[in-house]
C-alpha cells in the first residue's frame, strides 16, 4: 500500500501516520522529521534547509525532490510506504507520479486531514517531540506518563524551532498559498479521502481505518 497524508501543520499526520505503519507494517516516511535530523547532523542539505524551516517555509522543491526518491529506494520502502509531508507542491507532487510511474506502483489513495487554523495553533503550541523515537505529544490531550520525559525511551521532549505562534501562523499561510492546491490535483485523479481530524486522536484513528477500509 502507497499512502500520502497531507493536512495543515498540526492536523496529526505525523501521530496517524506512525499508528497506520504499525498495523500494516509498511515505514512512515516524514520529510520533517529526516530534514530535522539532516540540521541536527549539520550536513549540507541541513544547513540549506534550516533557513527556511526556520522561518516556516518550504524547502526548495529539487532538495526535497532527490530526497524522496533516494528514500524510496530503500529496501523497506519497496513493500509500501505512507509520505506524511511530502507532496507539498504540485511540482513535487509531479514528480513523485513520475518516479513512481516509472516503477509502476502507483499511489494508493492521499489522506487529507481537516482542522481549523484553531486547532492547529493549539496543537502545535502545545506539542512536545521526543529527540530521539520522534513519537509527539501534547501538554493538553497527550501528556506524557512522566513529566517531559518520552513513555517508551525515557528521553527529555523538546519543542521545535518552528512552533512559536508567530511561525505556525506563517506555516499556515504558506500551507495554504502552495499545498492546498494538492486537494483539486489529487482529486482529479481520485484518489483523494478526506478525514474530520478535529476529533480526539483515537476516534480520528478510527475515521482513517474507515476512510480506507476497502484498501487494508
Ligand atoms: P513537518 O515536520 O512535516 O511539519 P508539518 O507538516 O507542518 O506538520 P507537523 O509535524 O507540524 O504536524 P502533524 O500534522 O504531523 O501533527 P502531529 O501528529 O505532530 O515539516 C516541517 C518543515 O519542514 C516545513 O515547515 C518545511 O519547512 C519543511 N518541509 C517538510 N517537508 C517538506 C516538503 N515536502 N517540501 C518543502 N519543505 C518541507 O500532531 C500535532 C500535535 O497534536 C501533537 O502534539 C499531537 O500529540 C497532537 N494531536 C494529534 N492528533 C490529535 C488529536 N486528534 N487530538 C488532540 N491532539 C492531537
Amino acid at each position: 500500500m502507497r499512502f500520502v497524508f497531507l493536512g495543515l501543520p498540526g492536523a496529526g499526520k505525523g501521530t496517524q501516520a506512525r499508528i497506520l505503519s504499525e498495523r500494516l507494517d509498511i515505514p512512515a516516511l516524514s520529510t520533517g522529521d529526516t530534514l530535522r535530523q539532516a540540521v541536527q547532523d549539520g550536513t549540507p542539505v541541513g544547513i540549506e534547509a534550516r533557513t527556511y524551516m526556520d522561518r516556516g517555509e518550504y524547502v526548495p522543491d529539487g532538495v526535497m525532490v532527490h530526497m524522496v526518491e533516494e528514500r524510496l529506494q530503500e529496501p523497506d520502502a519497496t513493500k509500501g510506504f505512507i509520505l506524511d509531508g511530502f507532496p507539498r507542491t504540485v511540482p513535487q507532487a509531479r514528480a513523485l507520479e513520475e518516479a513512481l510511474g516509472h516503477d509502476a506502483t502507483p499511489l494508493d489513495a492521499v489522506l487529507q486531514f481537516r482542522i481549523s487554523d484553531g486547532i492547529a495553533i493549539r496543537r502545535i503550541v502545545g506539542r512536545y517531540t521526543c529527540p530521539v523515537c520522534k513519537r509527539t505529544y501534547h501538554q493538553e490531550w497527550r501528556p506524557p506518563a512522566s513529566d517531559m520525559a518520552c513513555d517508551v525511551d525515557g528521553a527529555q521532549l523538546e519543542k521545535r524551532n518552528d512552533e512559536d505562534a508567530l511561525t505556525v501562523k506563517r506555516r499556515l499561510a504558506v500551507y495554504r498559498d502552495q499545498s492546498e492546491p494538492l486537494e483539486a490535483f489529487y482529486a482529479e485523479r481520485e484518489l483523494l479521502r478526506s478525514v474530520d481530524a478535529t476529533a480526539p486522536l483515537t476516534d480520528v484513528s478510527e475515521r482513517m481505518f474507515e476512510a480506507l477500509r476497502d484498501l487494508l
